[in-house]
């Protein structure tokens, strides 16, 4: 755990405590730390009962149910014989009073702009609902998703809903090997995408990483192509399909088709200690009604608010937080399609003034970067309409936090820090921003209902101030419910540490008065500025290099990103370190992956530094990763058996 070292020392230290500001409290949907203590105790004591009636509040529901929970560690299902649909509980639901209320004001990162009304947002999930049901899409299949962050992305997501079928979202920085990869794995039938998308001024070449992956998607039967960034669209493939020409002449209305509460809703992959990354598989009912219920909550929405979530689409909480939650509660919510620095340091900044945002949700790693350019770009605007900030998706070092509720939210604004993870769907500790006193750094509390446990090996609580590792211990509506294709991974994964309990894979501590700090990850899970990686993902992309014999990829602390990626690589008989190599690397990761897993620092080494029982010594790594850079020519073959030699029985 050495990457944790540095967040440990600096938390410990930390004991400075922001209350609410009366007058949000005063308006707060949870007011004080007794509301949040008698909602805690109640779930706690009658976990049916409490979430029956959030289940009730949430969500309309077509047949009630009349189970909340049936629970067979580790399978839970919820809500049992009820029926919904999301896509109805986002749109039909609202039009009554909210039909001309903008749900989303886009903005491209070239510049234009789009103002969706709920009115409209519903009439284009219909169509293409109705195109995708022409195309032979029923109910159970899968459809990916591979579309930059624009409005459409959320009607893609919520036109599967409507008809049942389930989405797999792909990040749009993923390549054509990953998109394929997920695609097959999901057996998916058909894929929309775009021609590409808007960053950094350039285009990101999403119908060309779909073609290259087309002929290795053998079960994909149709592509359904967006304008975005071209002219005119190229159907380069008998299987291809406009956009525009599939929803033309279509149906305002389509009937929702009323799912049964545990009717899997998405998939998304996401990386793991071993092997290819999982598909995390969410089910109806219990996801949409802690989505729900959380954005309310957390963000303590009100009907005026302007909520902005920076969050791509394709990670979850672009799923949870910028398409089903929001809009579940009938908010209007920013989508910005571009990069943050994008065409200058301020951008974040004037799309804050210019749609008078209330809610700002964004991650640490921004948060630093932001710091960095220095504080005259977000003073250049008015960002008075704010009220609340919230973080998400890494540790968030105090002083970014400071930095954070001074500079971002003029000192006045409540920060929630929110843990969660793809797997529980929604936020799980987090503070309540009307009730709970905040400490910089710290998630504060779990949520009501949420049994998060910080537990040794053998499952006895630590005392205060000792790290332990980081379990749910009672079962949560939102939680995941498989691992797609490979139901006994879900087991292994999650339930294996201690039996019948949730292993997050975090570790945690909390302090004196009980906040819970979050450590960092225990596992081979990395957090490379926000974005999730396995190491062993890494590794096997560099494996697959024709001049590679093995591999080993650490963290690495780093001020900006969280964790940086260091690969240590030996090379096959008669390849020599060089420089271009490493670039060529580099590359390769990036091909194979994504930009976002291409390693920052590519280190040869003679051998791998492996314990007597051949494990690789990754403690011994990362330490190596996290000490002073390599030798001046970094193209050098490093001896790390040496160090090995002298750590033999330290791992
Ligand atoms: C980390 C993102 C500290 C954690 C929603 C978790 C956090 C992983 C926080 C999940 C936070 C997320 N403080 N660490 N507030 N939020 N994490 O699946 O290590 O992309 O296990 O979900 O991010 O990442 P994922």
């Amino acid at each position: 755990m050495a990457e944790t070292q540095h967040e440990i020392k600096s938390v410990l230290t930390e004991n400075r405590v922001f209350p609410p500001p009366e007058a949000f409290s005063k308006q707060a949907h949870i007011r004080s730390m007794e509301d949040y203590r008698r909602l805690w105790d109640e779930a706690a004591s009658n976990p049916e009962k409490y979430w029956g009636d959030r289940a009730r509040e949430e969500l309309y529901w077509k047949e009630p149910f009349q189970t909340v929970l049936d629970w067979k560690p580790p399978h839970a299902r919820w809500f049992v014989e009820g029926r919904t649909n999301l896509a109805y509980n986002c749109l039909d639901r609202h039009l009554a009073k909210r039909r001309d209320k903008p749900a989303i004001l886009f903005e491209g990162e070239p510049g234009d702009r789009r103002r969706i009304t709920y009115g409209e947002l519903a009439v284009e999930v219909n169509r293409l609902a109705n195109g995708l049901k022409s195309l032979g899409v029923r109910k159970g299949d899968r459809v990916g998703i591979y579309l930059p962050m624009v409005p459409e992305a959320a009607v893609a997501m919520l036109a599967c809903a409507r008809i049942g079928a389930v989405h797999s979202v792909v990040f749009g920085g993923f390549s054509a090997e990953a998109l394929h990869e997920r695609m097959n794995d999901a057996g998916a039938k058909v894929l929309l995408t775009a021609d590409g998308g808007w960053r950094k001024g350039s285009v990101v070449p999403l119908q060309k990483n779909v073609e290259a992956a087309l002929p290795h998607m053998k079960a994909m039967e149709k592509v359904v192509v967006l304008r975005r960034t071209g002219e005119s669209l190229s159907l380069s493939d008998s299987r291809m399909v406009a956009w525009d020409a599939l929803v033309k002449g279509q149906s305002d209305t389509c009937e929702p088709e009323w799912v049964e509460s545990e009717h899997p809703l998405f998939i998304l992959y996401t990386s793991g200690s071993t092997g290819k990354p999982k598909g995390v598989l969410h089910t109806t009912g219990g996801y949409a009604v802690n989505t729900s219920l959380t954005t309310r909550w957390v963000f303590d929405l009100r009907e005026d608010d302007v909520y902005w979530c920076t969050a791509d689409v394709g990670w979850v909480t672009g799923h949870s937080y910028v398409v089903y939650g929001p809009l579940m509660n009938g908010v209007t919510t920013v989508l910005y399609e571009g990069a943050p620095t994008q065409p200058g340091p301020d951008r974040f900044w004037e799309i804050i003034a210019r749609y008078k945002a209330t809610i700002l949700y964004t991650a640490p790693t921004a948060i630093r970067a932001f710091m960095r350019l220095g504080d005259e770009h977000p003073r250049k605007h008015d960002m008075s309409s704010l009220r609340l900030l919230g973080s998400v998706g890494e540790p968030i070092n105090p002083e970014a936090w400071m930095w954070y509720r001074d500079v971002i939210g003029g000192g006045r604004c409540p920060v929630v820090d929110t843990w969660w993870q793809t797997e529980t769907g929604a936020i799980m500790i987090s503070p309540l921003p009307g009730a709970t006193p905040t400490k910089p750094g710290s998630a504060t509390f779990p949520l009501p209902g949420i049994h998060a446990e910080i537990l040794d090996r053998q499952g006895n609580p630590v005392p205060r101030g000792q790290g332990g590792l980081l379990f749910v211990t009672r079962p949560w509506p939102s939680m995941l419910r498989t691992v797609y294709g490979d139901p006994d991974r879900y087991v292994r994964t999650y339930f294996n540490e201690l039996p019948g309990m949730y292993f997050t894979g975090d570790g945690a501590r909390t302090d004196a008065d009980g906040y819970v700090w979050l450590m960092g990850r225990v596992d081979d899970v990395v957090n490379v500025a926000g974005h999730r990686l396995g190491t062993a993902e890494v590794e096997s992309a560099l494996v697959a290099h024709a001049r590679v014999s093995e591999a080993a990829v650490v963290g690495r602390p780093d001020e900006l990103k969280g964790t940086a990626l260091v690969a240590f690589v030996t090379l096959k008989q008669g390849n020599a370190p060089s420089s271009e190599l490493k670039k060529e690397l580099a590359t390769h990761v990036a091909k194979e992956i994504g930009a976002i897993a291409r390693p920052d620092e590519i280190r040869f080494a003679e051998a791998l530094p492996k314990t007597r029982s051949g494990k690789i010594m990754r403690r011994l790594l990362r330490d190596v990763a996290a000490g002073k850079q390599s030798s001046q020519d970094t193209t050098t073959l490093e001896d790390l058996n040496v160090l090995a030699a002298l750590r033999q029985n330290d791992e």
